[in-house]
């Protein structure tokens, strides 16, 4: 299991405060059968202010002190990039992608997609960026109209959605999304958002309602296939759910089958 969006980069973001507690969460993650986790701290300058280089030395102090206590979990950089016309430009200048993919975890105003949303996408899709928006079901707009979510997918843009969610935990209407959202296959990657805290089991909680509700495969491809496809930096399907048309068996017979058929 791939955690794609997590918090526990220690005193970085609102996430982890410590190290300790950031390998303590860790520790239960991999207990519980998360063996990769990417580390996508908020990249939102005028509330968090941390440059690249101070990122890349603690996940490398974070790195190696998981693996000096033997803790079975592999890291990956990234960052939860909050959507404004300059996007485009940090990106580029200090490499906020999904590891060392073109995948790129973006946020936005939860209250209301703003006017200029994508007018800021579009230059990270022409540069071959592939935007991932964060908990998508808990945008106002995706609230009212789930619908939107194809939208956004007709436009190029993969979502993601929390664990979090499905248990219900931001809410009745956020929860009623998330699940319109997976039945309709209206979501890529299905992920913690931990904020280092507990109980850690959020998503595996949610695995199982989603194997008992829907089935085994959905949860395959969003916490497996898909991240596996942002570590190898392949292309996932956009529509990857297709409603199976009833199967017509009279085919057009040809002018040789009417005449000799
Ligand atoms: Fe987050």
């Amino acid at each position: 299991m791939i955690d794609t969006h997590c918090h526990l980069l220690p005193q970085i973001d609102d996430g982890s405060t410590s190290f300790e507690t950031s390998l303590e969460i860790l520790r239960l993650m991999a207990e519980d059968g998360i063996n990769q986790a990417f580390l996508t701290s908020h990249y939102l300058p005028s509330l968090y202010q941390y440059d690249r280089a101070l990122y890349d030395e603690k996940f490398e102090e974070l790195q190696s002190k998981v693996q000096k206590e033997g803790i079975n979990i592999t890291l990956h950089p990234g960052f939860e990039v909050f959507l404004n016309p300059n996007t485009l430009n940090d990106i580029e200048r200090f490499n906020l992608t999904l590891g060392t993919s073109h995948y790129v975890l973006i946020e936005s105003d939860l209250n209301g997609l703003p006017k200029d949303f994508y007018e800021n996408v579009y230059p990270l899709l022409r540069n071959g960026y592939r935007p991932i928006l964060a908990h998508a079901e808990r945008y106002v707009s995706i609230m009212n109209k789930p619908h939107n979510a194809k939208l956004l997918m007709e436009k190029d843009i993969y979502l993601q959605i929390n664990a979090g969610s499905i248990l219900g935990q931001y809410g009745e209407k956020v929860r009623q999304t998330a699940w319109v959202l997976l039945n309709k296959g209206w979501a890529h990657l299905l992920s913690s958002d931990n904020h280092a805290q507990k109980p850690i089991n959020l998503l595996t909680q949610a695995i199982n309602l989603i194997k008992e509700r829907i089935d085994e495969h959905t949860v395959q491809l969003l916490t497996q296939d898909f991240p596996q496809m942002i570590i190898d930096d392949e292309q996932i399907p956009l529509f990857y759910v297709y409603v199976q048309k009833p199967h017509h068996h009279h085919h057009q017979k040809t002018f040789w089958e009417r005449i000799f058929g």
